[in-house]
């Protein structure tokens, strides 16, 4: 039986859509544990592209089961939205192939106002959010006096009488914050989302009794991690992260499978590093490398289409990754964007305050005067999209891979030098 997770061990966007398309032919089961409509991926799936972003990749394989798992937060509508652009194109999604955990935390239009409103008064200090309501949603789970469970959808009348005093409190807050705004109308609310729930109900499944189930049926089971273990709200770079355990910490409250059932764990790097959003990112490049790493790799967000930052390997912040993570091989992606380049570097070390480290600091404000230390790697000029084995790579990009395997201490076992399914080498 194979229960295999994969992680990206960044800041997110480290292609990981492509290994999970990759293993789900010989898995059963997809499983998100985090996030919500943060997330995106894009999937070569039968000569077309799918962009996903709250759907598991395995939605797109028949016979597979994907599950979202108790530990997201879901925009109904943008759930919905996504179903349909995929029924509208021959993919089957109904309730046998598509799960909703009951206890996922449902996402309302007051999240979406409450994040734009408080990313407006950070000003400078912007987290740089999606501005999907992620982390307001995820504010109110924690809190939990405001929250509504996609479960509780099913509950017309304490449902009802909840959001009328939740809309309530936070017209009075948002009102506050400001002025300009028009206030949030309970009802509607209340009678939209039960358009949205009656849609949804085929779905709805107590996901962690299912996976259970699963598990005990030997059943092959992939987690699919969304964004990155930088991005972890515990683990990441506070509080320039996501709201959510974005690392493999996630997978057991986001799913209700414990950990030591998992018995392989991937972790996905980029070849290079890049960033959305704010936050210290100490081997950021603003120069034309940066530009040509961007235009190259098409570095520009799936779900906001902003450009991404774009910098050299950062392997003391990878290597961290893969440690919180606990990963035992790696997947290098998007190799192939860093050919023509005369040479390239990879951060092997910090200075931080005249000290040279190989920690990645707990606090933003030192990682923020972290100035990177290179070693320095001879470029290769061929384009590599072609290979198919370790031995059709040139000398250069195999020092590369090698210098990160080293520096990150995991083997690698896949090397991507393209999209395709077939730009694959498999170690
Ligand atoms: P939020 O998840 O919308 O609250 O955004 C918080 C931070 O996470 C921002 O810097 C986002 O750009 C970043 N983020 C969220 N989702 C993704 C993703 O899928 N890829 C990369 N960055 C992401």
């Amino acid at each position: 039986m194979s229960v295999t997770s994969v992680v990206g061990l960044q800041w997110g966007d480290e292609a990981k859509g492509k290994i999970v398309d990759f293993l789900t032919d010989s898995h059963a089961v997809v499983v998100r544990y985090q996030g919500g409509n943060n997330a995106g991926h894009t999937v070569k799936f039968d000569g077309q592209t799918y962009k996903l972003s709250l759907l598991p990749t395995g939605i797109l394989r028949p016979g597979v089961t994907a599950v979202i798992g108790n530990g997201l937060v879901v925009n109904p509508e943008a759930l919905l939205n996504e179903m349909k652009s995929l029924t509208d194109r021959g993919i089957r999604v109904d309730g046998r192939n598509l799960l909703l955990s009951d206890r996922a935390h449902v996402i309302f239009p007051y999240h979406i106002v409450e994040d734009r409103v408080f990313e407006q008064r950070r000003g400078d200090h912007a987290i740089g959010t999606t501005g999907r309501g992620i982390g307001t949603c995820y504010r109110d789970k924690a809190g939990r006096t405001h929250a509504v469970r996609v479960g509780d959808l099913y509950h017309p009348e304490s449902l009802r009488d909840k959001l009328k005093d939740i809309v309530a409190f936070k017209n009075l807050t948002l009102k506050a914050l400001d002025p300009s705004l028009e206030p949030l109308n309970a009802d509607a609310i209340y009678a939209q989302y039960q358009t949205y729930a009656q849609k949804l109900e085929s779905h709805v499944v107590d996901t962690t009794a299912w996976l259970h189930k699963a598990l005990k049926q030997k059943q092959n089971i992939l987690f699919e991690g969304a964004q990155g273990g930088l991005l972890d709200v515990d683990h990441g770079t506070f509080p320039y992260v996501t709201s959510s355990n974005s690392s493999a910490a996630g997978i057991h409250s986001g799913s209700g499978v414990p950990q030591r059932a998992i018995n392989r764990m991937i972790g996905v790097v980029k070849a290079y590093t890049t960033r959305v959003g704010g936050g210290p990112f100490p081997t950021e490049l603003h120069n034309e490398i940066g530009q040509h790493i961007r235009d190259v790799g098409h570095e520009y967000g799936t779900v906001t289409g902003r450009p991404r930052r774009c910098g050299w390997f950062d392997a003391v912040a990878t290597a961290y990754g893969a440690r919180v993570c606990g990963v035992d091989e790696i997947a290098v992606m998007l190799l192939d964007v860093l050919a023509q380049l005369d040479e390239l570097n990879i951060c092997e070390a910090y200075e931080i305050r005249g000290e040279r480290t190989t920690d990645f600091p707990s606090h933003v404000e030192d990682l923020e005067v972290a100035k990177p230390i290179f070693r320095k790697i001879p470029g290769w000029k061929q384009d590599i999209t072609g290979a198919r084995k370790l031995s059709d790579l040139p000398a250069g990009a195999r020092r590369y891979v090698d210098t990160i395997v080293e520096l990150l201490e995991v083997p690698a076992k896949f090397i991507s030098i393209g999209p395709d399914r077939e730009q694959t080498i498999l170690l």
